[in-house]
């Protein structure tokens, strides 16, 4: 059985009591919910795998409770990576760094790097500082579902999984942090997240964005192919492109007729027009920063009111645009531009 405890000081010392003792706890971050261990203890970081069904091969995140820590892992910091990090820590930046040998080569995937981050959340800073240790977390979901950003969400993905869930309310960013490599020139982001591209740049200058592995615009291929990633449990077609909207409309009404339950991601602006066509609409907000805030929350939500299909517009690429589109770009089956 997994404990659901609601974050204080004293269910916060229980917990780092679990991740020194080798166990799992999920905990609040600013961005969404990370599963932890005790980053320099191996078997802990092995169990983390296990609870996700997580392939070995994709590396996990160290958080650190300030950059002072940073020694314990790497062995050195670029100029560029120390002014991002007195810049935007603690905050959602993860920062690929060349690694100590005291890291487990299974925490970073045997690469000779690894990624560190210190979250901007109260409770996941007096976990880390509480603990002592450097913590080692991915989202806390089940591997290829869609992140967590509540303590429910986790305990639906991983209960009897794990030791403990500390309940820290529903995050603030709700997209995972930018993951960005300090080692290339100019740096490149691997993975857009809650530092956007903007604010980077503003810092350090130009920088380039990883680009997405393209999915088949035609036709469904099997799923084991895709790039499936972020997902909810049904079909969801995203719409890209100038005349996204009206495409989207026009796929509600063929399904819709088909006698397909079609539920709809949609921004405030539009969402009173899409609730008139019977469709079940989750409302994100009216702008970027609360749309990416409720975004895994309304796949999630979709999911539960049993939809056949979802469906969602692109909100473009300045700001958080740029990570909300690459979440709904790997969650979606297709998408249709
Ligand atoms: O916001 C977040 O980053 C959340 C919270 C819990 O901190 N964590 C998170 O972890 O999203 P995860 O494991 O779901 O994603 C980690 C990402 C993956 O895309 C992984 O490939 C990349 O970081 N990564 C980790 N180590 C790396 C390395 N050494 N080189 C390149 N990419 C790395
Ligand atoms: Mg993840």
């Amino acid at each position: 059985m997994t404990k659901l405890l609601t974050a204080d000081s004293n269910t916060i010392a229980e917990a780092a009591q679990i991740i020194r003792a080798g166990g799992l706890v999920a905990f609040p971050t600013e961005t969404v919910y990370g599963l932890g261990a005790n980053a320099l203890d191996l078997n802990a970081v092995g169990k983390i795998f296990t609870a996700k069904g997580r392939p070995a091969a994709d590396p996990l995140i160290v958080h650190l409770s300030g950059l002072d820590q940073i020694t314990r892992l790497v062995r050195s910091v670029s100029p560029a990576a120390q002014t991002l990090a007195e810049t935007f820590w603690p905050g959602p930046l993860t920062l690929i760094l060349p690694k100590l040998p005291e890291v487990p080569d299974l925490v970073t995937s045997d690469l000779d790097t690894v990624a560190v981050r210190v979250p901007d959340h109260p409770v996941a800073l007096a976990l880390i500082q509480a603990a002592g240790l450097p913590i080692a977390a991915p989202s806390a979901n089940r591997f290829g579902h869609t992140s967590p950003t509540t303590a429910q969400h986790v305990f639906h993905d991983l209960d009897g999984r794990i030791d403990l869930i500390l309940d820290g309310g529903a995050t603030s960013i709700g997209v995972e942090s930018t993951v960005l490599d300090v080692s290339s020139n100019p740096p490149r982001i691997l993975r857009p997240g809650g530092v956007t591209r903007e604010m980077l740049e503003s810092v350090i200058g130009p920088v380039t964005v990883l680009g997405q592995r393209k999915k088949p615009e035609k036709g469904l291929p099997s799923p084991g192919l895709l790039e499936k990633h972020y997902a909810p449990r049904a079909e969801m077609l995203l719409f890209s492109g100038d005349n996204a909207r009206k495409t989207l409309a026009a796929y509600l009404t063929e399904h819709s007729a088909a006698g397909r339950k079609v539920g709809i991601l949609a921004a405030d602006e539009e969402a009173g027009e899409l609730e008139k066509t019977g469709a079940v609409v989750y409302r994100l907000g009216p702008d970027l920063n609360s749309i990416a805030r409720h975004i895994y929350a309304g796949m999630r939500w979709l999911d539960r009111q049993g939809v056949d299909l979802i469906l969602c517009r692109d909100f473009g690429e300045n700001g958080l645009g740029l990570a909300i589109r690459d979440r709904l770009t790997r969650a979606a089956t297709k998408v249709i531009s």
